[in-house]
């Protein structure tokens, strides 16, 4: 069976390290591994249009900030087809057809929806289109066949679902669509990668994200402000490294080889942990260390972004090519699935038969 990858994010703001550690580093992995015979990455603007209706120009503004992000981090259109969700109209109509198969109550119950019905004061009046993002998503995933879904724990649901609405429309209608596997984050820390101020997750309401656009100084700003623990005051004291952000985002970022290249005079992060908690170690040379290894990250990034913002057109063509492929891939599994559902009225030779046979006189 071919090894198939489909992701993708909601452009409703620029990406950030959260992102990145989260997903994006790991599908420019994925994507320069060999390994898989298909890469789709989307931009998911009609679930973004789902809770933001009235706001389309912040979507259409944003498609073009995760277009930039996503060919700055490595993402490589010869390898990897970057496409616009509502410019696959395919996906709308399986969705239709995979509403029938979720009931209410099933999706009342994923913990994430939930969540985000909360977040955004939905209790009383949660838009349909929103209610049923999570059935939409599922037909993001099986349009494509895809085999592999690289994302966040908070996504774990959503894959959860889809693999059901397999099952089930295999069931009912014969073998047809592919069940997806989630593929998580290595560690807690890219995991739920929280914010510069220590908060829950890196959120653009909250203004505790560093942004893959941010300038160095800007960086080296939210570095420096970062949370870490109230209780080290002097160097000289011992440190807690529980919810401290700059120790935390090391988890998420720094390998042995940094050690030794910016000579910190530690062999590994577990050696500057532990000189931590002993005390005698102060914040501002872990943040330092911090600050160099995300620049090593980001600088490169950012020389990439200059180059395509300054051909915006070009990116433009990229995902109108990138959407052409993905629409022609999406029709074949549509036709597969009303061939399947038998509402392929017009290519069914059989059916025009036996209804012709059963009226003859
Ligand atoms: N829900 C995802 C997010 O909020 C975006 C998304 C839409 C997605 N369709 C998808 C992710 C299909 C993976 C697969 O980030």
């Amino acid at each position: 069976m071919e090894k198939i990858i489909l992701t993708g994010d909601r452009p409703t703001g620029k990406l950030h390290l959260g992102h990145y550690v989260g997903s994006l580093r790991r599908r420019v992995e994925l994507q320069n591994s060999g390994e898989y015979d298909k890469i789709f990455v989307m931009i998911a603007d009609a679930q973004a249009l789902t809770d933001n209706a009235d706001n389309p120009e912040k979507i259409r503004e944003n498609i073009i900030e995760v277009a930039l992000d996503y060919l700055s981090a490595g993402l490589d259109p010869e390898k990897t087809t970057i496409f616009i969700q509502s410019q696959v109209p395919e996906l709308a109509e399986l969705a239709f057809y995979y509403m029938n198969l979720v009931s209410v109550a099933r999706v009342q119950r994923n913990p994430t929806v939930k969540t985000e019905i909360k977040m955004r004061n939905f209790e009383s009046s949660v838009p349909m289109g929103f209610f049923c993002y999570p059935v939409s998503q599922a037909s993001d995933i099986t349009a494509f066949k895809a085999t592999t879904v690289p994302v966040g724990e908070d996504q774990a649901p959503m894959i959860e679902l889809t693999r059901e609405i397999v099952n089930r429309f295999n069931h009912i209608y014969g073998p047809t669509l592919v069940e997806p596997e989630i593929l998580l984050p290595d560690n807690a820390a890219c995991m739920r990668l929280p914010g510069t101020d220590g908060k829950a997750k890196m959120s653009k309401s909250l203004g505790n994200c560093i942004y893959l656009s941010d300038t160095p100084k800007e960086v080296k700003k939210k570095v420096n402000s970062m949370y870490t623990d109230p209780l080290h005051l002097n160097i000289e004291d011992p440190g807690h490294l529980e919810g401290n952000c700059p120790f935390i985002y090391l988890d998420a970022f720094s390998c042995d080889e940094h050690f030794s290249r910016f000579e910190t005079g530690y062999a590994n992060l577990q050696e500057m942990k532990d000189h931590y908690t002993r005390g005698g170690l102060g914040d501002g040379t872990v943040k330092k260390l911090l600050y160099n290894i995300l620049e090593e990250t980001l600088a490169p990034m950012r020389e990439r972004r200059k180059v395509f913002e300054q051909d915006i057109p070009q990116v433009y063509e990229i995902l109108r090519r990138g959407s052409e492929e993905a629409r022609a891939v999406a029709a074949k599994t549509l036709d597969e699935v009303r061939a399947a559902m038998k509402i392929n009225y017009f290519t069914d030779a059989e059916l025009i038969n036996a209804q012709a046979q059963k009226y003859k006189k």
